[in-house]
């Protein structure tokens, strides 16, 4: 069964904050429905082969399956026609800080606002987690500034370092620019 809400609202009642579900559907075109959700167990297959995609083009960095499965509940997918057509995933470091990746748009799809879409959610959501400050490394930099994000030093983010780039492969010709934007509420 699948979840069709993707992101939670906060809502007061008597006095108490409650997370909600909130609306679920963006409509893009008269003839399909793209719609957005979290990720599921059952999804990892078909995020592991957007993603592997995109690595074999050197935009993104390998991801097994397992290591899919293992973050499946970071992931953000996007559906059409009950296909993913996109996904992003949110991986948190501390109470204010958390990286964008895994961020993917099919080839077919690409263009028409599903990269938006995820991220904004995704920022969204990160607000209500208490979020502050979004990080990526990428090399669709000003794809981010379109979104509000700028370029900063990856030395801001030295958890990022520790975890990834120093044992990473590719660390000698990294072009990966880092891009960064800050919550406000
Ligand atoms: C980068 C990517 C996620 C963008 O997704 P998308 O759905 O094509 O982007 P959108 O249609 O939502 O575009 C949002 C805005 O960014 C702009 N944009 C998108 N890709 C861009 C690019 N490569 N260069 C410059 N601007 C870009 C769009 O023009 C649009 O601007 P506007 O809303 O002001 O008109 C997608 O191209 C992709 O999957 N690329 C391959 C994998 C990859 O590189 N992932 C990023 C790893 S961090």
């Amino acid at each position: 069964m699948s979840m069709a809400l993707p992101v939670f609202d906060r809502v007061v009642r008597d006095g108490i904050e409650h997370a909600r579900a909130a609306r679920p559907l963006s409509i893009v075109s008269d003839e399909t429905t793209l719609f957005l959700r979290r990720a599921e167990p059952s999804d990892a297959r078909e995020i592991h082969e957007l993603l592997e995609g995109f690595v074999a083009h050197g935009q993104l960095l390998p991801r097994t399956l397992k290591q899919v499965y293992r973050t499946i509940r970071d992931y953000v997918v996007a559906i059409e026609d009950g296909r993913i057509v996109g996904c992003v995933a949110l991986r948190i470091y501390s109470a204010e800080v958390a990286e964008i990746g895994a961020l993917a748009v099919a080839a077919d799809r690409q263009g028409t606002g599903v990269g938006r879409r995820l991220v904004e959610t995704l920022l969204h959501d990160a607000g209500l987690l208490g979020l502050r400050r979004l990080f990526a490394l990428t090399l669709q930099d000003v794809f981010f500034h379109r979104l509000g994000f700028e370029t900063t030093a990856v030395s801001e983010f030295p958890e990022k370092a520790a975890a990834d780039c120093h044992t990473c492969a590719r660390r000698a010709t990294c072009g990966e620019i880092a891009v960064a934007c800050t919550l406000t509420n």
